[in-house]
């Protein structure tokens, strides 16, 4: 599984791009409305400097509107993948965007019918919310696998982005799951370094190390 991360904050895509770990980013409207810049421009700036795909949504409803968008935002960066809602006019503005070879993630996956849809519409990615189906008392993790054994069993080659993480569990969950890539909030990947151990351990390795300097007068 790889990881994306889930934000349009350009410190913490450049932060966690130098940790080694990011194989791109996705962004949603609310994402981009925490952002002080104009949306074509951050959305350039970050495709500039992300070596992976980035995904921006597009926020019209009907079909030719999301095609338009859809092209527009393709036209900013060679690696923009263009979100588009999982909604009817949604799977066939992917149908036509797909046949001009851009590249769309279907979002607000919430069933594994939906997923399917989407696959079969040409969507190179489905992106399934886990974290919001816990919050209403399903099995977010559990749509993962669904959808990954559906993909398995039909031989389609759509991605899932496992979306709407919350926390490290739901992390390794999707990776067992069978999630191609998760998109984790700056927070949750600062969260999934973090064990006591590691930090325990790394304190008394300096501790050890120091002393012995000083008694090899270093
Ligand atoms: O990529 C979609 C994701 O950002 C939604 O997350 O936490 O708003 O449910 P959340």
């Amino acid at each position: 599984m790889e990881f994306f991360i889930d934000t349009a904050n350009i410190d913490e895509i450049r932060t966690a791009e130098s940790w080694g770990i990011i194989s791109g980013v996705t962004t949603n409207p609310s994402l981009v409305s925490r952002e002080e810049d104009d949306f074509f421009e951050l959305l350039k700036s970050i495709a500039g400097f992300v070596n992976g795909p980035v995904s921006a949504e597009v926020t019209s409803s009907a079909t030719n509107e999301m095609i338009e968008e859809g092209k527009k935002l393709a036209s900013l960066a060679s690696n923009i993948v263009v979100k588009i809602p999982m909604t009817p006019e949604g799977t066939a503005a992917v149908r036509t965007l797909s046949q001009d070879g851009i590249p769309t993630n279907v979002t607000l996956v919430f069933s594994p019918q939906q997923a399917l849809l989407a696959a079969r519409a040409g969507a190179s990615y489905v992106s399934p919310f886990v974290g919001r189906l816990d919050d209403i008392g399903e099995d977010g993790v559990g749509l993962v696998r669904d959808i990954a054994e559906l993909f398995s069993v039909h031989d389609l080659d759509t991605k899932i982005i496992a979306a709407s993480i919350r926390h490290p569990r739901h992390v390794f969950e999707c990776a067992l799951a069978g999630a191609d890539i998760a998109t984790v909030p700056f927070k949750v990947l600062r969260q999934c370094y973090s064990h006591p151990l590691t930090e325990r351990g790394l304190e008394s390795f300096m501790t050890d190390w120091n002393r012995y300097r000083k008694n090899h007068g270093g």
